[in-house]
């Protein structure tokens, strides 16, 4: 069976979904590997790497895909891409589903059976192919890496014969995978780092990771249990921007990362926070493909307010940092695979009764299978007495 990885076409999208390595695992699984020439050039992993590694190297999308089984992408192809992928092709990547609704019926239309990394279970047994875990843990650590850049003071403390320099005070929202790595950097880097969240948990990871807590707690924060973050109400919300109002105010730099799964990111520094900053403060708002977790947020974009705080906005963070993002990201598909393939049939195998089929499989053979994204039923137009 032959597998395919593509040069990733969407803006700003430097990831590659194939390393060397993960390409020598794959070709002794049984596999014959193609990969699309340029295809790893923004992680630094040549035509050469790859052929080294025993993949052909594809002159096109076209060639590479003729006769592919499977394909293994970091975001969905897009339409020109999808038309060149043969009816029961196995695709998996991360697929925005609420960025694009039409996907998933595209997907089962073009008879492609899709994988949706992003909706792995987090159970013990899919640690290892947990993209969104891999993936924000290195948007954390970039997120602070870009605003020690921004922020023309340093993080440290730094007395010397002309002066002392005060340490950065850092501010992280939201402290759950990337937030806690955002934590650990800054904190590394020599900042005073303080964090927030919603879940009880996460006071004593943000606490021993030497960090300062603050935060509201209150019987609805009590009540978040579970993994992921609910919406908060809007009496929450309240006193929520109430304490923010007052710490946002002292700290130099803000790493926003604060999500709620299926929504848009809950707006926790408002623009007149930001506007009560520092000349000089710094915003990284890596919510901002949700969103945003700022008010004065530009998704895609570096803004200076009028009052100098510059505020990153940028996309896709782990696209800024694409040779690791890529290392983690391939050995997430790779371990996916591994785990559903069926030695003797030297063909992936994925049993529709298993609890991480169940989550992340959304298309197969032309049908949507994924309960969440079932047609809605419409009910049969009763026909008036009149
Ligand atoms: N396999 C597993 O069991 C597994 C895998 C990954 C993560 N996890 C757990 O899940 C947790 C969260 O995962 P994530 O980072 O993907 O979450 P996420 O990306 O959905 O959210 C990031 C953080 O934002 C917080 N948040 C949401 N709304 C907020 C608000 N209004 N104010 C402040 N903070 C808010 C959330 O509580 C979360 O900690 C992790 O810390 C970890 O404990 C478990």
């Amino acid at each position: 069976m032959r597998l395919a990885v593509l040069k990733e076409r969407r803006a700003g999208e430097n990831r590659v979904a194939a390393t060397a390595d993960t390409v020598k695992k794959l070709i002794a699984l049984g596999l014959s590997v193609a990969v699309e020439a340029g295809a790893g050039l923004n992680a630094a992993i040549s035509d050469a790497d790859f052929a080294g590694a025993g993949a052909e190297i594809a002159p096109d999308a076209a060639s590479a895909l003729a006769g592919a089984g499977i394909l293994f992408a970091v975001q969905a192809p897009e339409p020109e891409v999808r038309a060149l992928i043969a009816r029961g092709t196995l695709l998996v990547c991360t697929m925005n589903t609420f960025g694009d609704p039409t996907l998933v019926e595209a997907l089962a239309a073009a008879g492609i059976d899709g994988v949706a990394m992003e909706m792995m279970p987090r159970i013990t047994r899919a640690q290892s192919m947990d993209v969104l875990s891999s993936q924000a843990n290195l948007a954390g650590y970039r997120a602070v890496i870009e605003s020690a850049g921004a922020f023309a003071r340093g993080f440290p403390m730094m007395m010397t014969a002309a002066g002392t320099v005060p340490p950065a005070r850092v501010l992280v929202i939201g402290a759950g995978v990337a937030g806690l790595q955002a934590i650990a950097t800054a904190r590394r880097l020599g900042g005073i780092v303080s964090g927030t969240d919603v879940r009880p948990a996460a006071k004593e990871e943000i606490k021993s990771l030497g960090a300062i807590y603050v935060g509201v707690e209150d019987d609805e924060t009590a009540k978040q249990t579970g993994p992921y973050a609910g919406q908060m109400s809007d009496a929450f919300r309240a006193k929520q921007a109430e304490l923010m109002a007052a710490t946002v105010a002292k700290n130099d730099i803000i790493i926003c990362t604060a999500l709620v799964q299926g929504r848009q990111a809950p707006v926790i520094v408002t623009s007149e926070m930001v506007a009560a900053m520092r000349p000089g403060s710094v915003v990284v708002d890596i919510a901002a493909d949700a969103g945003g977790n700022c008010g004065a947020t530009v998704p895609g974009e570096l803004i200076v307010t009028p009052n100098g705080v510059q505020i990153l906005g940028y996309r896709n963070w782990p696209g800024r940092i694409a040779v690791a993002s890529s290392q983690l990201y391939a050995r997430n598909l790779l371990t996916f695979l591994t785990t559903f393939w069926d030695k003797e049939a030297a063909a992936p195998k994925l049993v529709e009764t298993d609890d991480i089929i169940k989550g992340v499989l959304l298309t197969k053979a032309g049908q949507i299978v994924h309960p969440n994204f079932q047609p809605v039923a419409v009910a049969p137009a009763v026909p008036s007495a009149a």
